[in-house]
């Protein structure tokens, strides 16, 4: 077998061999396959796509290129769950904890932030002394003791997606359907949880903006799941405005509390009540989603889920008192604010953009190298549909270098439009996928 040959075959749209997507990704891991021949194959399938089978091959041989994680030691059904990508997206700092409380195991990797998008990871180490590196064994022992562990990375999973995410990142080919599906999947599968709940998002702040494409990709992710064993849904979910009002790693965490706490943006409530509901059901927890919703809601106003969260930062090293008092959270130096120049409605929201003038901030890397600064960030004071009126705050920014600060100002400013004309609130839960 030639990459040459593989190469030429997809440039002119045939069908792959499982045996030939394997020679690819193995030859590249191994360092055989160059870069420049990965790019032109990616290239390629970017173009002319994948079908349901190659999709698959490509799925397996990243599953295969590294470990998979064996969680058959914690009891239960363990059910993950996984954001496609977004803008403010402090959803797994809130379900997990729920969940867990509700008597179904969350044994958790999450990403850092990719792109203009936040990860969870940075998210948790805002957390003064919180630590996302652990053991496995310790990870185990901490599910089967407190039912959620999350974690960085356990063992060598997935390798292969990693070095091609790299490529594809510099090559134009992220937004690929078959590349994101076997990217992201690969990863949940080699996660070894049984179930797994797919938010997968769609608006100006997700990877892919279109909806009927977005309902594609929701569409192939559960086929894989289920291919590969495990009870998979996708819920599609808006992320045509950052979720919740807070964008930024410490600023995220103080709003997870909020919700936590009952109060808290209604948005971020919802689509996190409904990502928890969906994983109690596949956990078999509940008999239906109204049921999982009831459930769900009771942690939250009971506190339970509160207090959960507050064991889990305590057993992955975190200063939990952060619960009680948001003062111990890092507190950016400088705060601006940008005001409402006309009297009207929120029209437009370039979510993508608000991702980018945060990462200026320094909430999230321009390069990989870089290095989070967990304090600053952007708070979104007004959100599609709303009313506001001239001088209004729009959004405050957070951060510790007034260059940057101004930068990030200019951004915002020209991502936030205000019409005369009454514009109505983005339906947040699209649609569910199963
Ligand atoms: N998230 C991933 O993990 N992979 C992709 O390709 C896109 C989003
Ligand atoms: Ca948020």
């Amino acid at each position: 077998m030639r990459a040459y040959d593989i190469i030429f075959k997809k440039r002119w749209n045939k069908i792959l061999s499982s045996s030939e997507i394997d020679f690819m990704v193995k030859g590249f891991v191994k360092g055989i396959i160059p870069n420049y021949q990965m790019s032109a194959f990616l290239m390629a399938v970017a173009i002319n796509g994948m079908n349901t089978d190659e999709t698959l091959s490509l799925t397996k041989s990243f599953v295969d290129s590294g470990d998979i994680i064996d969680l058959s030691s914690i009891p239960g059904i363990k059910v993950d769950k996984h954001s496609s990508g977004g803008v403010g997206d402090t959803t797994t700092l809130i379900v997990a904890p729920i969940v867990a409380e509700a008597g179904i195991s969350v044994a958790k990797m999450s990403g850092k932030g990719l792109g203009h998008s936040g990860g969870t990871i940075d998210k948790l180490e805002s957390i003064p002394r919180f630590s996302t590196k652990i053991s496995k064994n310790d990870f185990i022992k901490q599910v089967k003791d407190i039912g959620i562990a999350v974690v960085g990375k356990i063992g060598n999973v997935v390798p292969a997606d990693k070095l091609i995410y790299a490529l594809r990142d510099v090559t134009a080919t992220v937004d690929s359907l078959p590349l994101i599906a076997s990217s992201i999947m690969s990863k949940k599968i080699a996660g070894g949880a049984d179930a797994i709940v797919l938010d997968v998002k769609v608006g100006s702040g997700a990877f892919i903006e279109d909806e009927e494409k977005v309902e594609k990709l929701a569409k192939i992710m559960v086929n894989i799941g289920k291919c590969f064993g495990k009870k998979t849904r996708s819920i599609i979910t808006d992320m045509s405005q950052p979720l919740g009002n807070a964008i930024g790693n410490s600023l995220e965490v103080e709003e997870a509390i909020k919700i936590l706490k009952g109060n808290g943006s209604q948005d971020l409530r919802e689509v996190c009540i409904n990502i928890a509901a969906n994983m109690l059901l596949l956990g078999e927890k509940v008999e239906d989603l109204e049921e999982g919703i009831e459930i769900t809601e009771e942690i939250l106003t009971s506190g339970r889920g509160l207090d959960k969260f507050k064991q889990f930062i305590s057993h992955q090293g975190g200063n939990s008192n952060i619960v009680e008092d948001i003062s111990l959270l890092p507190k950016a130096r400088y705060k601006d604010e940008l005001v409402a120049k006309y009297n009207g409605f929120i029209s437009k929201i370039d979510c993508k953009q608000i991702g980018i003038a945060s990462i200026i901030l320094g909430a999230g890397r321009e390069k990989k190298e870089d290095i989070i600064d967990p304090s600053v960030g952007i708070v979104m004071e007004k959100r599609l549909g709303d009313n506001v009126k001239i001088k209004d705050k729009n959004c405050t920014i957070y951060g510790n270098d007034f260059s940057k600060i101004e930068e990030a100002k200019k951004i915002l400013e020209k991502s936030v439009e205000i019409s005369k004309k009454r514009v109505s609130k983005p339906i947040l839960i699209k649609k569910i996928i199963d």
